[in-house]
């Protein structure tokens, strides 16, 4: 039976008179899903609920940064704590130099860290910082890897593999993503013609580890191993872009599961604990280059937010001080044990794809795809009445077949049985 939503439409209705779209980031709008987003009122661990009052299992987790899951009774507290002593003093504060501190320790190969307000600014500082320790312009990203809105990496593939980037937006003037080429991930033949051509004018290679944007295109380890080798012999910053996958893998992200050291890295989502944080980070002699000590400008007027910061220490230090990413691999275990079957009796062919706590289904296909290029272009459609069907039900997956699943230390056995009844269910029903 259809839920009743008339409140979540009321309130979806007023938002699309004063909000573009409805919504404040665009993939919340369901565009590629079809229907009105449930508004929501709140959320406690794994459930959110929305104004009509129904609850949903909820696994996208903000899309990534609730890894304790929703309204964490510590996280809560300590952002009650900071707040009650102030919520911004436009100064330093301890509570900045502990974090900072936490993520120095913990990620491999970096001294010190600069604090944002989001992946996109911590993401386009240090293309920045690249460009300005180099000297060089031209920068290297990889077709499905997201790393924000900034204008120069909203880019999509010229039509060479060597040839400069278009823009991918509307507003993004074509001088400005001409200092962008676009690279297909997991091909190390494009990866190898470039340098060789183009080596000496790049600043930097950015790179999701683990691109999690546009599916779960598991990279072969080889394949960062030959970039990270590329970058050194032609001295090209690498930049592993660890918004998802920081602090969500392990302690040291990507970098520590693959055994590959980048020059700098990006952070967003976990450190922030729920709160808006981004930060970028690298080797004392690079970060140097960065203002006041050095001529890279970079500012923030809510950098380093007293409030944010507690809740991206608590969060950290919980993660640590309770295992918590050996806790999220047993989930993940149990997820691929509970889903894998029931993916293998569906009508139609389609696989898990699991690292940690992340988690992606690859439709219409029986192999894992390594490239955004190599996803069949119709999951979109045969996502969208699956999707239906489990919010119809109470599961929330992201309202888009090519965006990952979190999971969190909140869920339990129990609602991963619940994601896979419900889910086998649905493929019966709409297959
Ligand atoms: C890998 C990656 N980089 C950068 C960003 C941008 O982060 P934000 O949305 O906080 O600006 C995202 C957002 O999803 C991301 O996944």
């Amino acid at each position: 039976m259809a839920l009743t939503r008339n409140k979540s439409e009321q309130w979806f209705k007023r938002a699309e008179i004063v909000l573009p779209g409805g919504v404040s980031s665009p993939v919340r709008a369901f565009g590629a899903v079809g229907g009105t987003p449930p508004v929501i009122r709140w959320a406690k661990g794994t459930q959110v609920i929305d104004e009509n009052g129904h609850k949903y299992l909820d696994f996208v987790g903000s899309w990534g940064p609730l890894i304790l899951g929703h309204a964490h009774p510590a996280v809560v507290e300590s952002i009650q704590r900071a707040s009650a002593q102030g919520t911004s003093y436009g100064a330093p504060t301890s509570i900045e130099i502990k974090l900072a501190e936490e993520v120095v320790d913990s990620y491999p190969g970096i001294e010190q860290v600069r604090f944002v307000s989001s992946g996109t600014e911590a993401v386009m500082s240090a293309v920045r910082l690249a460009r300005g320790v180099t000297g060089r312009d031209i920068i290297v990203k990889f077709s499905g890897c997201y790393h924000g809105h900034s204008d120069g990496l909203l880019v999509a593939a010229g039509s060479g593999l060597t040839t400069f980037g278009k823009p991918s937006s509307d507003g993004v003037p074509e001088d400005f993503t001409r200092l962008t080429i676009v690279l297909p991930l997991d091909d190390t033949e494009a990866l190898l013609k470039l340098f060789k051509e183009k080596g000496d004018c790049i600043a930097a290679v950015i790179i999701e580890p683990v691109p999690a944007n546009n599916g779960l295109l598991l990279q072969r380890p080889q394949f960062l191993e030959v970039l990270r080798a590329q970058c050194t012999k032609y001295e090209v910053l690498l930049i592993f872009d660890e918004v998802i996958s920081g602090f969500r893998l392990g302690r040291g992200g990507a970098a520590e599961h693959y055994g590959v050291i980048p020059d700098l890295a990006t952070f967003g989502k976990v450190i922030g604990g729920g709160m808006p944080v981004g930060a970028f980070a690298g080797p004392e002699a690079t970060m140097k280059h960065l203002a006041p000590a050095g001529g890279v400008y970079q500012a923030g007027t809510l950098s380093g937010n007293p409030v944010a910061m507690a809740a991206g220490l608590t969060t950290l230090s919980l993660l640590k001080s309770e295992n918590g990413w050996h806790a999220l691999e047993q989930l993940g275990l149990y997820l691929e044990s509970t889903l894998g079957p029931v993916l293998a009796e569906s009508p139609m062919p389609a696989k898990l794809c699991r690292l940690g706590s992340l988690f992606w289904i690859a439709w219409l296909t029986n192999d894992l795809p390594r490239s955004a290029e190599a996803i069949n272009p119709n999951v979109g459609k045969t996502y969208s009445p699956i999707f239906h069907e489990l919010l119809a039900q109470g599961v929330a997956l992201a309202p888009s077949a090519y965006e990952v699943g979190f999971l969190s230390l909140a869920h339990t056995q129990q609602d991963i049985d619940r994601l896979g009844e419900t889910l086998a269910t649905a493929l019966k029903k709409v297959c």
